[in-house]
């Protein structure tokens, strides 16, 4: 733990000095759970968010993309149900004044014994070698049993009382698991309480006329809203999908790990309109698409898993998580929500307007059940940037004193900067060749120019962007027109034509995609 801590710190740092994230406002000390990406960050963000939209927009002729507005009619909340259903249970706890949800406090404490079960597997795996049966062992340990037993009645205790909204006995059983605050170590807890997400703010310039109208905590309803308007406008036949990206806002109350719990993010959601009944079969089609979208970022398919919900939203028939093993464990990135036809039978009531679809084909009419993929880009941003970072030990040193170098592996179709054009040194006509060749990718590619400091130097800076190419300009390039190549992973140099570095990057690009 303490090194994933380490590694956890690091990335928060490297985000900083390398111009990724920052701190929002951080020249008055920073603005609790609101970060700023910089001029590295907003490009690998750009990116992410550019290969989502291809994917569920460009890719599929049934999906269309829209930008619906962040302010929304206030009624749009009521028929949402956010108004009155949006909140999370939080818990004080008296002595160190700290706030908690109290559903992650019961969460943690069966993660924890959770940890306690795979601990002793892993051990008793390493005992028995070869002849373990994992099975067996698991259904014949007396400590495993013991351990199983107590997280399966909590897991059911918790499931009651959460559906109920039964927040005394949420309470109840924090103190029945011996549930202490991580700050003051004390069980001293104050009742559970509902807690509203949504910010709200006033529309209108005259104080006594606002109206109260909430910044959005999530993109989707801009979507049902307008679902005729597109069904109508691109003539969509169901099963169709509307696509959106944009910012969305919740005054989370425990904002913590950097950039994965913030009070203004950015999702990335799709609701597909299916016919009623077949939205179970879309559910798992969505969920298998979504899994593989991830897939093909070139990530270890063993850092994502699904994780079923325990209790639905209000909304929901069928509902799970895509969980990416974050450096601080396995946690939500994507929701996969069958959402049946709540949003739009809602809206169409506290609207009076119809929102129905005339299926010429079985010559009926009905309000079509939704599919959702929603994902949040922050998230996924974290989760990508986590695993592209790398502090790694050198033999080779290219001529620099460090035997360390900091690389950021990105998959190259979403790095920041593509291609770095460097002059081995500043004279003999070098930069001029140099810059010649940067003017003529950069229409094509983002590049970085850079005549500073030692050629070593310049590679490490590149390694820590995450530049997936450097071109060096050296003293026979004007002799023979030729250049150094060389690639970040490998650190690999290769000689080529220049008239060929173009098609070099563009293939190396392209061969990034694994879909
Ligand atoms: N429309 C459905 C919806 O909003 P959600 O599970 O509440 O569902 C979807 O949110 C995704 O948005 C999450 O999987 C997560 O990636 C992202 N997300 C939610 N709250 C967030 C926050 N406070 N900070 C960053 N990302 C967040």
């Amino acid at each position: 733990m303490a090194n994933n801590e380490d590694l956890f710190k690091n990335i928060i740092s490297h985000s900083k000095e390398y111009g990724y994230i920052f701190p929002s406002s951080e020249i008055y000390d920073g603005l609790s759970a609101v970060y700023d990406y910089g001029q590295y960050g907003a490009e690998l963000k750009k990116n992410l968010r550019d290969y989502w939209w291809k994917s569920m927009v460009q890719m599929n002729e049934n999906i269309v993309g829209i930008d619906a507005a962040i302010f929304m009619h206030p009624t749009t909340w009521k028929a949402s149900g956010h108004v009155d259903a949006f909140s999370d249970p939080l818990i004080d706890n008296k002595d160190s004044k700290k706030r908690y949800r109290a559903d992650v406090l019961v969460e943690d404490h069966m993660a924890k014994i959770e940890a306690k079960i795979t601990k002793e597997v892993e051990k008793a795996k390493a005992r028995f070698g070869e002849s373990f049966n994992e099975e067996t062992f698991r259904s014949t340990n007396a400590r495993v049993l013991e351990n199983q037993t107590k997280l399966n009645d909590i897991h059911t205790r918790f499931k009651n009382a959460l559906e109920a909204n039964d927040l005394a006995d949420v309470r109840q059983l924090i103190i029945d698991c011996e549930i202490v605050c991580p700050v003051s170590g004390s069980r001293n807890w104050t009742e559970v309480r509902q807690f509203n997400l949504m910010f709200s703010t006033a529309m209108g310039s005259v104080s006594e006329e606002a109206a109260t109208i909430y910044l959005r905590p999530e993109t989707a309803q801009g979507i049902f809203v307008n679902f005729l308007n597109v069904q109508k406008t691109g003539r969509m036949k169901i099963p169709f999908g509307i696509a959106q990206t944009g910012k969305a806002f919740r005054n989370e109350i425990v904002a913590r790990q950097f950039i994965f719990r913030m009070r203004e993010f950015e999702q990335m959601e799709m609701q597909f309109f299916v016919k009623p009944g077949t939205e179970l079969e879309w559910y798992e089609r969505w969920k298998e698409t979504r899994m593989k979208w991830h897939n093909s970022l070139g990530i270890s398919s063993e850092k994502y898993r699904f994780h079923d919900h325990i209790k639905l939203a209000h909304y929901a028939n069928a509902a799970c998580d895509i969980e990416f093993e974050f450096p601080f464990g396995f946690k939500e990135l994507e929701g996969i929500h069958s959402r049946t036809d709540f949003d739009l039978s809602s809206h169409e009531k506290f609207s009076g307007k119809k929102l129905r679809y005339f299926d010429a084909e079985d010559n009926e009419s009905y309000i079509p059940y939704v599919v959702e993929t929603s994902i949040g880009l922050d998230r996924l941003f974290l989760a990508v940037l986590s695993t592209a970072f790398q502090i790694e030990k050198l033999n080779t040193q290219e001529g620099e004193e460090s035997n360390e170098r900091v690389v950021l592996r990105l998959p190259d179709f979403l790095a920041p900067v593509k291609v770095a054009v460097l002059p081995l040194v500043k004279k003999d006509g070098l930069p001029d060749r140099a810059l010649e060749l940067f003017h003529s990718l950069k229409p094509h590619f983002m590049c970085q120019y850079d005549e500073k400091d030692s050629i070593g130097k310049r590679y490490r800076r590149q390694d820590a962007i995450g530049t997936p190419l450097c071109v060096t300009i050296d003293h026979q390039t004007i002799e023979d027109g030729t250049a150094t190549i060389r690639h970040r992973d490998s650190m690999q140099q290769e000689r080529v034509p220049m008239d060929k570095i173009a098609s070099i990057l563009r293939e190396k690009i392209d061969a990034s995609v694994k879909a």
